[in-house]
């Protein structure tokens, strides 16, 4: 079932999610197809589960064949990650634009952490283990972010690189 996307400013957006106890639960199984519904219906390069109201430690991301409406972007393995922990592995940071489904129509220029290794649970419960750099570890950090109540914007640095896609002229890239 596609889900409203909460937009910024809703304080369900700010919360620390709390993690999946039970992966197998029916609920989650539920909501891993609302994600995955509501994603697609976006065309959107990722979703948390925060971002449709849902205060648990799940996030989606990627897609296994080129986004029509974004040719350009890489291809991510699609993924859902289950209670995700991140280990950035050396200091090397990167900037690089976001947009963000709950921040619609903006894009802004965030610096990651360029290489980094994600662990957590699959759809099945299995073990998910990788090390990923540059756009895979962008989206990774962004999803998780939402787990911790944090939006994009609160990452930036330099606000004169912020403002709406149509004028920044960035229509390429996906929300996240
Ligand atoms: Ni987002």
């Amino acid at each position: 079932m596609i889900r409203p996307v909460l937009r910024m400013g809703d304080a369900r957006l700010l919360r620390i999610a709390r993690p999946v106890t039970d992966v197998f639960a029916p609920d989650i199984r539920a909501l891993l197809t609302d994600m995955r519904d509501t994603m697609a219906h976006l065309n959107g390069a990722g979703l948390a589960a925060p971002q449709i109201g849902v205060d648990l430690r799940v996030v989606i991301f990627g897609s296994g064949e080129v986004n029509p409406r974004y040719p350009e972007a890489p291809i991510v393995p699609p993924t859902v990650l289950i209670n995700p922990q991140i280990d950035f592995i050396g200091d090397e940071m990167e900037d690089g634009w976001e947009g963000c489904l709950s921040v619609p129509g903006l894009r802004g220029m965030v610096p990651r952490y360029q290489r980094l290794r994600y662990r957590g649970l699959g759809e099945h419960g299995e073990a998910i283990d990788r090390i990923v750099e540059g756009f895979h570890a962008r989206v990774v950090q962004h999803e998780c972010d939402h787990l911790d109540g944090v939006l994009y914007p609160m990452r930036m640095r330099d606000f004169t690189r912020f403002g709406f896609v149509e004028e920044l002229n960035l229509a390429s890239m996906p929300d996240e």
